[in-house]
């Protein structure tokens, strides 16, 4: 479903990450972990050309693109196989729950009011929030906010859904609500990127488990694998920090 082939990326002088390879299987769950500043939000927002990757291609279901060559139809063509949920839920404040879920179907879509109406209704009450369809973003919790957002991505009937640290907004019992929200998409065989700081949530929900350090894939392999048994010492040493945070 996806084929990332040395991607690279600078900002100036920087390099973020460079020759990052990966394929997903349709109906994969990827997580990303690794420390802050590692190029886990870089990486994603370059899948879906929010930013622009210096080398490599992507390719997304049928559309591949050679990152040196923007060729702005295929841009827009491969973003809307995707969907992002991002850190911050980016619902809009003076729109309702319904109309945030609505919005990129009438406006990007050109879906009906009235069949948009349908669809965000059914997603809305998927994520368990039916009740709240009419009320303002303001008036629901950050938890809350973040399934309406994963909502407005479902919505949109994405190939792949990105999501960028989902719950790192949010207190625990939030982030609960909304990691089992995450985990009942990823049962319905939706092909997930998610970068996480949810050790415990990431061993559970995926397929596979990239551990990217330094803006390169140090290891990547089965939860189990990463958790139990990693090849590299710098993974055990990051596990190991979350095994102990404190002795760490
Ligand atoms: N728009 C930007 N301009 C310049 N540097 C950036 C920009 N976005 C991210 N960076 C830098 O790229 C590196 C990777 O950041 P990021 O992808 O946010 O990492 P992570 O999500 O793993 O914490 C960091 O050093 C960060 O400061
Ligand atoms: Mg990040």
């Amino acid at each position: 479903m996806i084929s990332i082939n040395g991607l690279s990326k600078k900002f100036n002088d920087h390099t973020v990450f460079s020759n990052i390879d990966l394929n997903v299987d349709t109906g994969e769950v990827i997580t990303l972990v690794g420390p802050s500043g590692t190029g886990k939000t870089t990486l994603l927002r370059c899948l879906n050309f929010l930013e622009y990757a210096d080398k490599g291609t992507v390719k997304i279901d049928d559309v591949q693109i050679h990152c040196d060559q923007k060729k702005e139809k295929e841009i827009i063509r491969l973003r809307r196989k995707t969907a992002m949920v991002f850190q911050n839920y980016n619902l809009f404040k003076n729109k309702t729950v319904i109309e945030n879920v609505m919005e990129g179907l009438v406006y990007v879509q050109k879906i009906s009011k009235k069949e948009a109406r349908v669809i965000a209704e059914a997603e809305i009450d998927k994520v368990g929030l039916f009740e709240k369809a009419n009320n303002y973003p303001h008036q629901l919790s950050g938890g809350q906010q973040q399934r309406i957002a994963i909502a407005r991505s479902l919505a949109l009937k994405p190939k792949v859904l990105l999501l960028d640290e989902p719950t790192s907004s949010l207190d625990p019992e939030r982030s609960r609500e909304v990691l089992n929200v995450i985990k009942l998409v990823a049962s319905t065989g939706m092909t997930m990127i998610l970068a996480t700081h949810e050790m415990e949530f990431a061993r559970q929900v995926s397929s596979r488990v990239v551990f990217m350090e330094n803006g390169e894939i140090v290891e990547a392999g089965h939860p189990e694998q990463i958790f139990e048994a990693p090849q590299k010492q710098r993974t055990r040493e990051f596990i190991n920090k979350f095994r102990d945070p404190i002795s760490a």
